[in-house]
């Protein structure tokens, strides 16, 4: 049998209506997360996928990225969700698509007994993505943007467990990670799971703030508004 696909989300918002979208639906409790298999598109492109909200934060992302690997035996996660764009070019607006090419945990000091950043006895401070389903999540975001003012990069996407809201912070992760195009919550710590168990992962962020001042503001309206629209314009195209 074809492993299924993970796909998760940090709030109910951000995977927008792909719950419902799956046939022959089955829901399983584990850890009080609600996972839901199934298969997700037609004919030929008919894909066997669990589809599972993690809830905010490393911790959260690591134990459903666990679960969806042990468990349901998934040999590929996807992350779909919201970030801040950090880029200091501000090439990164709010409405753009950043398909991570690596991740990386910017809260993770064990300085001094292992190096700024690393991620100790794992020798490394950045995961890359797999290069393949990074691919299919950036055609998805070109085919679900084009006609739009929302541009797709792809890039350095980093993640720890605060919500970055002011110039001062933004401007401190532009000058610890000069290459980075977002922040968020979750991406590192699946990126961490999936890497150690040899399981690929990608992960496709919608820009909704610039992690700046504005963003208490700009985040929320962003997820009521645009969120789910956007989940399922990209899962539409990637599941079809
Ligand atoms: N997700 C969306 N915007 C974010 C921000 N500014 N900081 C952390 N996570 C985010």
């Amino acid at each position: 049998m074809t492993a299924p696909i993970g796909i998760m989300a940090a709030l109910p918002q951000e995977v927008g209506d792909v719950i419902a979208r799956i046939q022959n639906p089955t829901t399983t409790k584990r850890a009080r997360r609600h996972y839901t298999q199934g298969v997700l598109g037609d004919g030929t492109s008919a894909t066997p996928v669990v589809v599972c909200v993690a809830r905010v934060g490393k911790v959260a992302a690591a134990s459903t990225a666990t679960t969806l690997i042990q468990q349901f035996g998934c040999e590929t996660v996807l992350f779909v969700g919201l970030a801040g764009g950090i880029d200091r070019e501000q090439m990164v607006k709010v409405g753009d698509i950043v398909i991570a090419s690596a991740v990386a945990q910017h809260d993770m000091n064990a300085s001094p007994i292992f190096p700024k950043n690393e991620i100790p006895l794992l020798g490394i401070k950045e995961i890359p993505t797999d290069v393949t389903w990074s691919e299919r999540l950036k055609d998805a975001a070109l085919r679900c943007t084009t006609g739009t003012a929302a541009s797709v990069h792809q890039g350095l996407v980093l993640s720890g467990d605060q919500f970055i809201n002011s110039a001062e912070a933004q401007q401190r992760l532009q000058r610890d990670w000069p290459t980075a195009l977002a922040v968020e919550m979750e991406g590192a710590a699946v990126g961490q799971v999936c890497f150690e168990h040899g399981v690929r992962f990608a992960i496709a962020r919608t820009i909704s703030d610039r992690a700046d001042d504005e963003a208490n503001t700009d985040f929320p309206t962003f997820l009521t508004t645009v969120a789910a629209p956007r989940a399922n314009a990209l899962l539409n195209a990637l599941f079809p």
